[in-house]
């Protein structure tokens, strides 16, 4: 089969490779879509260390059931399929939980770290297995089932900070994750929904798609604009979708006594804290990673036309032209956000 293979540093080829064997729990997906993550432009310069080369990348996609192993019952050749990004093992202590993106060596799709190497779906099929499979209701493309991994990245921070109808809501930074916080609160009946960021295209997008206030995050005053719009007291929970120090404090000064910090962004490994801030304020700050069971709300919300990933595709391209792509994200083009690849 054709993949597009990272096999150096920033060095791709677009190749024939073994198509991948399954396992008697697995199904081979024929990928029809799948999306370029920041997180894949982020490590295939080796920044991260969670691309070593060589690895096929690719962990956002969508595609048709080619080949079922012995034990995955129910699940046919020929059916439309999206899958978890994390291939979790379901004898696990956080699992039985109820929190397997927090399990033990989970492993992420055509992710390759120092303790496994995961192929993904930059490829014309990809090896899944059945426990993360999900099935596509007719109304969604592949192209946007592609996109429903980071929606239900945001999703998941939704269902950590448990808005309430007419919260008062700062999301800070508003790239592709921030974006669809934004669509899901205004799902979730929340009141102000203020955005920041430094990017104008981005704002005007947030605008678009539900923010009832964008503001640039280098304007002069920023945190007593918001404190302004939120009855002078501070909104009741905050976002943070970018990662850095200077974003983190500002989502935890724009929040009210007793309201919640939601952290999704994780650039810097380490930042300054203002503790006496949090303590004292009554803040409750907390990480969301990645997803845990809310792929099928998603896929429900996608197709009754709730949420609208359409604004934030930037261009389907065949999988072959996928190096170009990946140049084009890694130099941050303005206006791109979502590449979708699509295999011949
Ligand atoms: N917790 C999770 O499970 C999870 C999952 C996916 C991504 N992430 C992280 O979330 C963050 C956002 O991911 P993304 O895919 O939306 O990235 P993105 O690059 O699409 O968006 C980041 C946004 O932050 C904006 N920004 C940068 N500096 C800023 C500043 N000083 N003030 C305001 N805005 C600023 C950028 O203009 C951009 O719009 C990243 O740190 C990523 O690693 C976390
Ligand atoms: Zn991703």
């Amino acid at each position: 089969m054709k993949a597009l293979v990272l096999d150096a540093y920033n060095s791709f080829s677009y190749k024939d490779v073994e198509k991948p064997v399954i396992t008697d729990d697995e199904v081979l997906v024929q990928v029809k879509a799948a999306g370029i993550c920041g997180s894949d432009v982020h490590g295939m310069d080796g920044s991260t260390g969670r691309r070593i080369p060589p690895v096929i990348m690719g962990h956002e996609a969508a595609g048709i059931i080619s080949e079922v192993g012995k034990n995955v019952g129910d699940w046919q050749i020929g059916e439309r399929v999206t899958f978890d990004s994390t291939i979790y093992r379901l004898d696990d202590w956080y699992t039985r939980k109820g929190l397997y993106n927090l399990s033990d060596n989970r492993v992420v799709m055509g992710v390759s770290c120092n303790e496994y190497r995961r192929h993904g779906a930059f490829a014309e099929y990809v090896a899944v297995p059945k426990h993360i499979l999900y099935r596509l209701p007719e109304q969604v493309s592949f192209t946007q089932a592609a996109m429903v991994e980071p929606v239900a990245v945001a999703l998941h921070a939704l269902s950590l900070a448990t808005p309430e109808v007419n919260d008062s809501v700062v999301v800070v930074g508003t790239g592709m994750i921030g974006l669809f916080i934004i669509q899901l609160l205004k799902v979730a009946g929340c009141g102000k929904i203020i955005a920041v960021d430094l990017d104008e295209e981005k704002l005007k997008l947030a605008a678009q798609l539900g923010a009832t206030h964008c503001l640039n995050g280098k304007l002069p005053g920023l945190q007593v604009e918001i404190i302004k719009l939120t009855n002078s007291r501070g909104a009741d929970k905050a976002f943070e979708a970018v990662g850095i120090q200077e974003t983190v404090k500002l989502a935890i000064e724009s929040v009210r006594k007793g309201g919640s910090v939601t952290l999704l962004g994780n650039l810097s490994t380490d930042i300054q804290f203002p503790l006496q801030s949090v303590v004292t304020r009554q803040i409750k700050v907390q990480g969301s990673c990645a997803i845990c069971g809310e792929y099928p709300a998603v896929l429900d919300l996608m197709a009754a036309g709730k949420i609208n990933v359409n604004p934030l595709l930037s261009a389907e391209a065949p999988l072959s032209e996928g190096a170009d792509w990946f140049q084009r994200l890694y130099n941050k083009e303005k206006g791109l956000v979502k590449v979708i690849l699509q295999p011949e």
